[in-house]
């Protein structure tokens, strides 16, 4: 709300201060480098430059002006200091109308995305391999992040850009058709079909033959043999249900599973445009896109005249624009890819497309365990499935140990567990590395999850117990430091969420929470709620219920399920 009333004085003061010296006016509204010096600072220093008249003059008659502003009466003072002409809040004012206009508008926010589409490829992993800590960051990064965008009225197209395509598959099919046991593999898809794709390289390094041999397997099953289409489909669909498990228990979920096979029928529009764009260049007998010496050319057929990830993108880029017409799609994928989607973004820019400017590649640093990157791939597999199981299970240790007798503890344990792995995730800025320690993750006090939970839990608690009205208040309770800054906390919420929006980054969102959690704890430990003046307890659980209602609808954009009891 401090970004609106500052907007308003700016947008209000301009028209005012033009009009009076009969010349365009630019006014500049920030926030004072210190809080005692007030809420709101206009620097007048540019504006006297711009009128060549002197700065006292000036300074009069800007804060004339403020004076005669509607948004005047949620001032207490209006000083000047030196070229600064600072405002204080009128702490009663400013909590009537945060209150007030909760009660109107309860926490919907200006739907700045109303009829903007927003595509978001996010998750994406790779079939008959396991689903990495990578893939994990994209997906939770990505689902709060499309979570937010809906929230501010975005139309969001979840899409996941499986890996379902690739020379890859030859060998599979080749090592699974020779040596592969049928039966594992139902078992444990996953698993058996990385043990026969390792197995296969053992082999072709002895006989190469073999390498030749998937190359030619791939080629038949792109040109639709059915055999090798059969199986691929099998090996796709046994993988997707691995990650379905995983997608289960974060409750996460996608409009489209179309991945790069989606595209096979597609690249060859590409590659004509291209050529008919004079873009493709032959070297070496593949063809490349040059880009110049900023970066290294992208490659789109090779000599054999297979494509590549870059063909298949680039394909899955103009369909995503002709279906779903997006005003911006954005790549939720690691550091590791940032050439690529730079290629990605040149070549659109070189076939003289505008949108190009539209492409954002969503980066995000590694996950740590011990400061070294965690992974899934070498030597034992981590599954996922077990990370979310594990922090469950700690959970619920928690809970044995504190209230045994909850009802329902297994499913309440299982929220606590999965939440504090998407928050430990997401109160990092995603360029960051993460470091992944379940026992910090999981613990109830400190920047955790578990924490946001309890104090809403706590709250809820408390809510449970007394009914309240809102129709008689005591605003002058909400001036004192410790509430103050709980309604000044509540008055940035549509703030965050944009901000969060325009870096793209749920990271904001999450620090925001902390912040609103901390300072309803130390309010808490202040402030009794129950007491006997209605009109004073009245007032308390108002707070204390948007305080509530901020926290959980903020969990629940960040990915997290919300739980009632603990
Ligand atoms: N499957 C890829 C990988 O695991 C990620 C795909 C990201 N999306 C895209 N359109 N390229 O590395």
């Amino acid at each position: 709300m401090i970004d609106k009333i500052k907007n308003i004085i700016r947008q209000e003061l301009e028209v005012n201060l033009s009009s009076h010296y009969g010349e365009s006016i630019n006014v500049v509204v920030e926030e004072p480098k210190s809080s005692n010096l007030g809420d709101i600072s206009i620097p007048v220093f540019s504006i006297v430059k711009t009128v060549r008249k002197p700065l006292n003059e000036v300074a009069d008659t800007v804060v004339e002006k403020i004076q005669e502003l509607e948004v005047r009466e949620l001032f207490k003072e209006i000083n000047r200091v030196g070229g600064f002409i600072n405002l204080t809040l009128n702490r009663l004012a400013f909590s009537k109308k945060v209150i007030d206009n909760y009660f109107v508008n309860g926490l919907s926010v200006e739907q700045v995305g109303k009829e903007k589409t927003i595509v978001i490829d996010y998750s994406s992993p790779n079939i008959a391999k396991p689903f990495s800590v990578g893939h994990l960051r994209s997906t939770i990064i990505g689902h709060s992040i499309g979570n937010i965008l809906e929230k501010l009225g975005y139309q969001v197209v979840r899409i996941n850009h499986l890996g379902d395509f690739g020379t890859q598959f030859g060998k599979i099919i080749y090592a699974y058709l020779n040596f592969g046991d049928k039966q594992k593999v139902e078992e444990n898809p996953i698993e058996e079909l990385v043990k026969l794709y390792v197995e296969f390289h053992e082999l072709a390094k002895e006989n190469p033959i073999l390498e030749d041999k998937a190359r030619e397997i791939f080629k038949e099953l792109e040109q639709g043999n059915p055999e090798y289409q059969k199986l691929w489909e099998h090996f796709r669909e046994v993988s997707l249900a691995e990650y379905m498990k995983v997608y289960e228990m974060l409750n996460v979920h996608f409009d489209s599973y179309n991945g790069e096979a989606f595209y096979n029928d597609k690249m060859q529009a590409v590659v004509d445009e291209l050529k008919v764009k004079g873009l493709l260049k032959k070297d070496e007998g593949a063809m490349i896109v040059d880009l110049g010496n900023d970066m290294p050319p992208a490659l789109i057929q090779k000599s054999d005249g297979s494509t590549l990830y870059i063909t298949r993108d680039l394909a899955a880029l103009f369909y995503r624009k002709n279906t779903y017409h997006f005003d911006e799609v954005l790549y939720v994928v690691g550091n590791e890819q940032k050439l690529h989607f730079e290629q990605l973004k040149a070549v659109v820019r070189k076939m003289g497309y505008g949108f190009y400017q539209d492409i954002h590649h969503i980066n995000f640093g590694l996950v740590l365990q011990d400061g070294k990157k965690m992974s899934t791939r070498k030597g034992k597999i981590v599954k996922l499935e077990d990370v979310l199981v594990e922090a469950s299970n700690l959970s619920l240790d928690y809970i044995n140990e504190k209230n045994p007798c909850l009802v329902n503890k297994e499913e309440i344990a299982r929220k606590i567990g999965v939440s504090a792995i998407i928050f430990n995730d997401l109160k990092n800025y995603r360029t960051n590395d993460v470091e992944f320690d379940l026992q910090e993750m999981v613990n109830f006090v400190g920047q955790t999850g578990p924490y946001l939970q309890y104090t809403s839990v706590r709250i809820s608690s408390v809510l449970e117990e007394n009914n309240f009205s809102n129709s008689e208040l005591m605003y002058d309770l909400l001036v004192q430091d410790h509430s103050f800054d709980l309604i000044k906390t509540i008055a940035q919420y549509e703030e965050i969420l944009n901000k969060a929006k325009e870096e793209y980054s749920p990271s904001v969102l999450a620090k925001y929470l902390l912040n609103l959690a901390s300072y309803f704890n130390s309010f808490y430990a202040k402030e009794k709620i129950m007491v006997d003046d209605l009109k004073e307890r009245n007032t308390k659980l108002c707070l204390i219920s948007i305080i509530r209602n901020i926290l959980d609808e903020g969990m629940n954009l960040l990915g997290m399920q919300v739980i009632r009891k603990m």
